[in-house]
């Protein structure tokens, strides 16, 4: 049974995982994680997980901010998807999808965050949503569609974009304007800019913000940054205003920012 052959095979395979490993976490691709998002997609779609490549060993799903188990959560249900919108982080090596069914027997606006374990696209470790449907806040998911399918996310041309720092303190900037007095002038608004929060709309974004009053900073924030879009999504915990399950999107166009998009549990 432990023969010389047995250990030249063992051997050979070990070689082999070592080769793969080295291969695989050479670098975390766009293409690889848009596929990754789209087996999310189709997922969704069907109501069965069996597509996804989900890691045998280090895999977590998270439903509203808690442990849920992939089989009985939203995603074990099949959708009626009416729009899905994916951006995609490199350096984290995750990916972000919006989904609404608007037009099924069950509405929802699904935001998910996706992350792989080693730049590796090819195996998921979390599967990370903040679903919304009938009672949560503002939610009307016909209406919000109507919104969101007139925006235009593009690709922006090079001298549009603005690098994940600066994405990121937008993000941040955002999300702490209700701890933080200040925070509301440090954000570039655009004059045109469009803030959806669950299905209501604001035009432009930049009036009536917040201007601290909280001493509760919204917590836990996970973020996905994809400068080709101009995009943040930052999943959080709304904390300042109750314990929300929470995910905050910005676009930033040319500096300042075009689009805002908020789904928010109440719990
Ligand atoms: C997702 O959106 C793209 C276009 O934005 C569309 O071509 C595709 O069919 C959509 N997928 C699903 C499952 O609805
Ligand atoms: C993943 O890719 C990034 C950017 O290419 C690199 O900085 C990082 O070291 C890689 N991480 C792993 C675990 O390979
Ligand atoms: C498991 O995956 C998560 C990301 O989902 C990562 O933060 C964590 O470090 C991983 N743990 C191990 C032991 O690899």
């Amino acid at each position: 049974m432990f023969g010389p052959s047995t250990r030249g095979v063992t051997a050979a395979l070990s070689i082999l995982a070592i080769t793969t490993t080295v291969v695989v976490s050479a670098e975390c691709t766009r293409e690889g994680l848009l596929a990754a998002a789209n087996s999310y997609i189709a997922a969704q779609t069907s109501g069965s997980i069996d597509g996804l490549k989900l890691s045998a060993t280090n895999f977590t799903y998270q439903l509203n901010n808690k442990v849920a188990d992939i089989k009985t959560g939203v995603l074990s249900q099949p959708l009626k998807i009416d729009l899905n919108r994916s951006t995609a982080d490199t350096v984290a090596c995750a990916s972000y999808t919006m989904l609404i069914s608007a037009s099924g027997s069950k509405p929802y606006v699904i935001s998910t965050q996706i992350r792989h374990p080693d730049n590796d696209t090819g195996t998921i470790s979390l599967i990370d949503t903040v679903a919304a449907t009938t009672g949560a806040l503002f939610f009307n998911a016909p209406k919000t569609l109507g919104y969101i399918q007139k925006e235009n996310w593009g690709t922006l041309e090079e001298g549009q974009r603005v690098d994940r720092q600066e994405l990121k303190r937008v993000g941040d900037a955002y999300l702490d304007m209700w701890t933080d007095a200040k925070a509301a002038d440090s954000i570039p608004w655009g004059t045109d800019c469009e803030r959806v929060e669950g299905s209501q709309l604001t035009r432009p974004c930049g009036a009536t913000l917040p201007r601290g009053g909280s001493q509760r900073p919204n917590g836990n924030r996970r973020y996905v940054i994809d400068e080709t879009v101009g995009s943040v999504d930052v999943l959080c915990s709304f904390d300042s205003l109750g314990n929300m399950p929470d995910s905050h999107e910005v676009r930033v166009e040319g500096g300042k920012v075009k689009y805002v998009h908020t789904v928010t549990v109440l719990q």
